[in-house]
C-alpha cells in the first residue's frame, strides 16, 4: 500500500476510538470543526479517568500505599509529556491549570528579575495567552516591544533583527498561530534570540495538536502546552529547559528551578485529568501501531533514533501531519468553489508552513451570522477573533477583526469536508 492510502486508513479508522465523534444533536449528525479551541477524547483517556477515581484517588503527603502509587502515576505522565515533545525527561516537565497560567508564571518568575528598561519582545500574531501576562511587566517599566506581521499575516524577520539589536531578555512567540494555522520556523526564531541573548518562550498549543514538536531541535527554553487539544483533559503542562538555565545568570528563578520544573506545580493538581493525558497518549500509541499495521514505517522518519516512547507519541503525530495535508488541500480546493472568500494566512502553494485550520469570511456575509446558520446544521465552528486579537484586527479589519473558523485535526475527514461544503452553500444560496 502507499503511505496517501495508508495515512488514510490510519486516520479514517481513528475515529472509532472516539466515542463523542458521530453524536447527533437536536436531530443532525455534529461536524465537529472547532479543534482548535480543544479537541475530543478517545475512550482511553475516559476510562482512565474513570479508572483513577476508583482505584487512586489520593492526595499527595501521605503515608499509605495509594498515595505513593498516585503520585508514581504524576511522574510517569510527566515523562509521558517529556517524551512527546522531545524533552529531556520528566524533570523539565510540570503540569497545570492550562497553557494561560504558565504564561502568567514565566512572565511573572522572569520578570523579578528584569529591571526597568529591559526590553521583551511580544508578537502580534499570538494568542493573547502569550501577550497579556508580559504587558503586565510593561506596568513596571518593562520595555514590550511589538514583532509585527505582514499583510499576510506572516512575522516579519527584518523586524525581528531590528528589535533584537535593543538586547531583549525575552522573546515570546508562538509555534503555530491559532487563527491562520501558520507555523513559525522556531528554531530560526531561537537561533536568532540566542545569539542576542534572549531566552524563548513558545506557545506550543496549537503545534502539538497537529505536528511532532522537537522542544530541542527547536532550542525554545520556556514553553507551555493544553492538554486538552491533544485529545486529553482540560489541563495544561510546561517544559523547562533546564540545559539553558545557565543563561539565567543571577537570576533567582535559576536556582528554584535548578532540580525540576515541578517548582512550577503550585498547590494541588488535577490527579485525575493527569491520568487522563496519559490515556491521551496510550491512544497516540495506539495510532503508532495502526499506522504500523497499515505499511507505515516510523524508521524511515526523523524520528527513527528516538527513544521507543517518543516514537510511539511523537510519531502518531508526525503521522498525523503528513494526513493532514491531504486534508488541507481537499478544504483549500473546495474554498475555491465559493465566491467572495477571503482567506487569512497560507494558501495550497505553502501547505508545508501551514496546518488545517481555516479563518476566513465571505464577502457579503456578517461572520456570526454564518457561524450561527452552520450551527443550524449541525457544524459546531468558531466565529471572532480566537483571542488572536491584534492578528485578527490586522487581517480582518474590514470585517470587524473577525472572521469564520474551521479548525480540523487528524479524525476530521474528507467526506466531512464535503458535507461542510454542501452545508455551506445551501446557507449562502
Ligand atoms: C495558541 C493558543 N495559545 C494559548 C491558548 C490558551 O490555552 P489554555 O486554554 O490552555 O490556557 C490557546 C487556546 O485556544 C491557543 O489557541
Amino acid at each position: 500500500m502507499n503511505n496517501v492510502l495508508a495515512l488514510q486508513q490510519t486516520f479514517v479508522e481513528s475515529r472509532k476510538y472516539f466515542p463523542s465523534l458521530g453524536d447527533t444533536y437536536e436531530g443532525h449528525e455534529i461536524l465537529f470543526m472547532d479543534n482548535s479551541a480543544g479537541a475530543q477524547v478517545s475512550q482511553f483517556v475516559i476510562d482512565r479517568v474513570r479508572d483513577y477515581y476508583i482505584h487512586r484517588n489520593a492526595q499527595k503527603g501521605t503515608i499509605f500505599k495509594r498515595t505513593s502509587e498516585m503520585q508514581a502515576r504524576i511522574v510517569e505522565a510527566r515523562q509521558m509529556a517529556a517524551d512527546f515533545i522531545g524533552a529531556a525527561d520528566h524533570t523539565e516537565i510540570a503540569f497545570g491549570l492550562n497553557a494561560t497560567s504558565f504564561f502568567h508564571h514565566f512572565a511573572h518568575h522572569l520578570g523579578r528579575d528584569l529591571k526597568t528598561g529591559d526590553h521583551i519582545i511580544i508578537t502580534e500574531a499570538d494568542h493573547h495567552a502569550n501577550v497579556d501576562p508580559w504587558l503586565e511587566l510593561a506596568e513596571r517599566g518593562i520595555q514590550v516591544d511589538v514583532w509585527n506581521v505582514n499583510a499576510n499575516g506572516d512575522l516579519d524577520y527584518h523586524q525581528y533583527e531590528t528589535l533584537l539589536l535593543n538586547k531583549p531578555k525575552i522573546v515570546a512567540v508562538g509555534w503555530a498561530s491559532n487563527a491562520t494555522g501558520t507555523i513559525h520556523h522556531m528554531e530560526r526564531i531561537t537561533k536568532m534570540a540566542h545569539a542576542a541573548g534572549a531566552l524563548v518562550v513558545a506557545d506550543g498549543v496549537q503545534a502539538a495538536s497537529h505536528m511532532a514538536l522537537d522542544v530541542k531541535k527547536a532550542g525554545v527554553d520556556f514553553a507551555a502546552f493544553s492538554t486538552y487539544k491533544i485529545f486529553g483533559p482540560h489541563m495544561g503542562f510546561c517544559y523547562v529547559n533546564r540545559e539553558n538555565l545557565a543563561r539565567l545568570d543571577g537570576w533567582r528563578i535559576q536556582k528554584e528551578l535548578t532540580d525540576s520544573a515541578y517548582f512550577f506545580e503550585v498547590g494541588s493538581q488535577n490527579h485525575e485529568g493527569i491520568e487522563g493525558f496519559m490515556g491521551s497518549m496510550t491512544y497516540l500509541a495506539q495510532l503508532s501501531a495502526d499506522a504500523a499495521g497499515h505499511g507505515l514505517v516510523i524508521e524511515t522518519t526523523p524520528l527513527r533514533d528516538c527513544r521507543q516512547a517518543r516514537k510511539e507519541f511523537s510519531g502518531a503525530m508526525y503521522w498525523a501531519h503528513l494526513y493532514e495535508r491531504q486534508l488541507s488541500v481537499h478544504f483549500l480546493e473546495r474554498l475555491q468553489e465559493i465566491d467572495g472568500v477571503v482567506l487569512y494566512g497560507k494558501t495550497g502553494e505553502h501547505l508545508d508552513e501551514r496546518l488545517p485550520v481555516f479563518s476566513f469570511n465571505i464577502t457579503g456575509f456578517e461572520t456570526d451570522e454564518l457561524g450561527m446558520a452552520l450551527d443550524a446544521a449541525g457544524v459546531e465552528a468558531r466565529t471572532g477573533n480566537y483571542l488572536a486579537i491584534n492578528l485578527m484586527k490586522r487581517l480582518a479589519d474590514e470585517f470587524g477583526g473577525s472572521a469564520l473558523r474551521i479548525s480540523l485535526v487528524h479524525y476530521n475527514t474528507v467526506e466531512e469536508i464535503d458535507r461542510f461544503f454542501e452545508i455551506l452553500k445551501k446557507i449562502i444560496a
